[in-house]
């Protein structure tokens, strides 16, 4: 057989969606000899089709052919550079660590190849970041040499090149030995990535602080650096005098993870342990309890529309959360949780003394107060109820009048009313059978206050019918008007683009700029499509639980 047939062959028959067709063409390309130049590329053309896929199928085989074809490419030599460079500058992020393993597999000549060409792709923001993380690939004591590379990329008006530039930078201080890093490179990479700590983009100071961590860890900071980097990790955490945190989570985070490594003699900590133990539970409705959590972190800062991300259990989906009150003293934080699907139902089936897995917060901005005084008016519904809670309370220190309006199904569905008196001037209740209060929804009721007087404010809290409708009322009267949009959310820190809503034509993450938004602003039909989205899957978790 002609030495091309031999490839063409193989080529042919390979069908890189099918995990047994890769399997087939790998070993019999791994049987060849003697491969040209040409044949070695007509293989590494057609084999990298599998990294496209690889991240897309739900195969299992898939992942790990993935890695023996970037092997086999590795061993082709340097021939492969120049094509897998190409590759790299057209793949998505992911797929370009594929392309880049292989080409990383060719170590020096690969890295300088890389390197020297880098300026030119300055200006063109996705192929630096795809180049940039390539970078990190390679395991060699020459890859330290790409750190001022790396970090002069990172100089850059897009963001995400500079969080890519300082994520790389962390992968290779975790991935080298310490003694690829020389004193000068030390010194020098400390201040750099020091600087970024202070960027207004939360990714770029997450992962600032990750790779100043992962120095830390490895032994690479002289004393006075461990000592200055122990105090700034100290505040960005909220541990220090000032009580000051950085409003990032994810930059938080990172902080905390990484203060237990700090030399023991410079810890002065003050703990604070957050054990996320329910204090007390209590049923206000049927499905629906009210809980008091363990968080004193939390409790110090949290505020009126603010919420938390709780995970029950280590298995289960992390949900969002609106805080209905706080004990700052005590260090302890409450919720209401209504049993719509499976991870309420989880969460109510807790008792006393029970552990939350995980509770993630204060996320999201506290509720916009108004700026003049006047009558304000706090509509909740289910969970909303308590939701408006710290709000209203907020609004009447400020020396408003504070109507708060209920709505409900039925008199037994009513919950938090004693609280909500409490922290408003008024109370009204409307029921949809008339069991309590007015018949009718909240609507009815708010327009009776608004026949009575002159209304400055608006904050509307629960299910989007209702919201939509008191945005649609106080529209023509031009009563500023605020809804909590609880929109399906993942991370609840802005990362993920899962809470992705329309507010006054543009895209806000409802989890980072809200939850609170203008109503009168707010696209409701596309939220609305968005919260079904999921709606068959959820079924089918609830169908198939156990408590
Ligand atoms: C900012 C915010 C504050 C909230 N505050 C409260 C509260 O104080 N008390 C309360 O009981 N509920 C609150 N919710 C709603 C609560 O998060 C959802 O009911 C919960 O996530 C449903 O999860 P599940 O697994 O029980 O039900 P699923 O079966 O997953 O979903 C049931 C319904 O909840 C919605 N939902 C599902 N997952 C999410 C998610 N991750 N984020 C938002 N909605 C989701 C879906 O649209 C669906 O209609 C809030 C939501 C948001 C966004
Ligand atoms: S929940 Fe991920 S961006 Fe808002």
């Amino acid at each position: 057989m002609e030495t091309n047939d031999r490839v063409y062959t193989i080529i042919q028959s390979l069908d890189t969606r099918s995990a047994e067709s890769v399997t087939q063409a790998l070993n019999a390309a791994k049987a060849l000899r003697d491969l040209t130049t040409d044949e070695k590329l007509s293989l590494t053309r057609s084999l990298s089709e599998v990294f496209f896929h690889v991240h897309h199928t739900g195969s299992t085989s898939m992942p790990k052919l993935a890695v023996l074809i970037e092997k086999l490419i590795g061993k082709f030599g340097p021939e492969m550079i120049p094509f897998l460079f190409q590759e790299i500058l057209k793949a998505d992020t992911e797929t370009a660590v594929d392309f880049g393993k292989s080409l990383a597999r060719n170590g020096v000549v690969g890295l300088e190849f890389i390197l020297s060409k880098l300026d030119d792709y300055r200006e063109r923001d996705h192929d630096l970041i795809n180049l940039i993380q390539v970078l990190s690939l390679f395991k060699i004591p020459e890859a330290a040499k790409a750190i001022p590379a790396i970090l002069a990329a990172a100089q850059h008006n897009n963001h995400q090149v500079t969080a890519m530039g300082l994520y790389s930078v962390g992968r290779l201080v975790q991935k080298l030995r310490p003694t690829a890093f020389s004193e000068e490179l030390r010194l020098k990479m400390f201040d750099a990535v020091f600087r970024f700590l202070s960027n207004p983009q939360g990714l770029v100071r997450k992962n600032a602080a990750r790779a100043l961590g992962k120095m830390l860890r490895k032994g690479l900071l002289s004393k006075e650096n461990e000592q200055k980097l122990y105090k700034t990790f100290l505040a960005i955490a909220g541990r220090d005098e000032h009580h000051n945190w950085d409003r990032a989570f994810i930059v938080r985070r990172e902080a905390e993870d990484f203060l237990p490594y700090f030399c023991q003699s410079s810890l002065h900590i003050r703990q604070y342990s957050q054990s996320y133990k329910i204090l007390s539970k209590r049923l206000l409705c049927p499905n629906t309890y009210h809980f008091t959590i363990d968080a004193p972190l939390i409790a110090k800062k949290i505020e009126g529309g603010q919420f938390l991300i709780i995970r029950p259990h280590i298995l289960s989906e992390r949900i969002p959360l609106s805080v209905c009150g706080w004990d700052r003293k005590n260090g302890s934080v409450n919720i209401v949780v209504s049993a719509v699907g499976k991870t309420t139902t989880q969460i109510n089936a807790m008792e006393k003394g029970d552990f939350f897995e995980d509770v993630v917060g204060p996320l999201g901005e506290r509720s916009i107060l108004p700026t003049s005084i006047g009558t304000c008016v706090v509509i909740g519904g289910g969970y909303g109820t308590g939701a408006i809670i710290p709000t209203a309370r907020d609004m009447k220190a400020l020396g408003n009048k504070v109507i708060g309006i209920v709505g409900a199904r039925n008199q037994e569905s009513l919950i938090m009313i004693p609280e909500l008196t409490q922290a408003c001037d008024e109370v009204m209740i409307t029921t949809n059978d008339g069991s309590s209060g007015l018949q009718g929804f909240v609507t009815d009721a708010l327009k009776l206050v608004l026949d009575r007087e002159k209304v400055i404010y608006v904050l509307a809290v629960g299910p989007v019918p209702m919201m939509k409708a008191v945005s649609e009322m106080t529209r023509s009267l031009k009563i500023n008007t605020y809804v909590s949009l609880n929109a399906i959310m993942v991370d609840g820190t802005g990362m993920c683009g899962a809470c992705r809503v329309t507010v006054g034509g543009e895209t806000k993450f409802a989890c980072f700029h809200g939850p609170d938004f203008d109503g009168h602003k707010v696209d409701f039909e596309n939220l609305t499509k968005r919260q079904k989205m999921f709606a068959r899957q959820e079924q089918m978790a609830f169908a198939n639980m156990n408590v």
